[in-house]
């Protein structure tokens, strides 16, 4: 079997520039919308919102603490709506005001489980700010409330988000055929 080369870049659907504007944008925004609540908690869902919430959190001029949960993905052409929990937040969010950064919103089934989740535990508030959603992927009832882009049906890499563990440095959002 012949070696495998050096990856095409896949096409760009989001740039750099983009991005790091809408960052800007979705960071300002929730600074002023959080103004005086005191320290927020930002959820960022693992693997693929590590990038989003490095660059978010970094930009928001309110108090703010990182926590990060992972929950089982499905693989592509699987996709079954069970959601596991992998790994919990280590802190009690109990009267504070929770923030989740998911990555992409597909489905929804992930943010639904989320939500359902945290809302049991009685955070002071409950909110989500998502990158990107395929809108018309999307199943679950979920409000997201602070969204970068709408996005076509298509697999996209990049920023965080991979194909099989591949494309995650991507500095921008790319598509690829998987
Ligand atoms: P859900 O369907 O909204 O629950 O999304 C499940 C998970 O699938 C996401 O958190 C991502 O990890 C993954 N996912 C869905 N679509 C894409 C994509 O286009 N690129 C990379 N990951 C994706």
């Amino acid at each position: 079997m012949p070696a495998e080369g050096p990856r095409e870049p896949p096409p760009v659907l989001i740039s750099e520039e983009e991005i790091s504007g809408r960052v800007d944008e979705l960071a300002a925004q929730i600074s002023l919308d959080y103004a005086d609540k005191g320290e927020i908690i930002l959820i960022g869902v693992l693997k693929g919102a590590f990038v989003f919430l490095a660059d978010l959190a970094r930009r928001l001029t309110i108090e703010r603490r990182i926590e990060f949960i992972a929950l089982s993905s499905y693989q592509y052409g699987a996709e079954s709506g069970a959601v596991r929990l992998l790994m919990d937040v280590r802190t009690d969010v109990r009267d504070r005001h929770v923030l989740i950064v998911e990555d992409i919103v597909d489905t929804a089934n992930t943010l639904h489980y989320l939500i359902d989740m945290l809302r049991a535990r009685e955070p002071a508030s409950l909110r989500c700010c998502a990158l990107v959603r395929k809108k018309e992927r999307i199943r679950s009832e979920v409000e997201v409330d602070y969204l970068g882009f709408d996005i076509p049906d298509r697999w996209v890499v990049g920023y965080g988000l991979d194909l099989r563990e591949q494309y995650r440095t991507l500095p921008y959002i790319g598509i690829v055929d998987p």
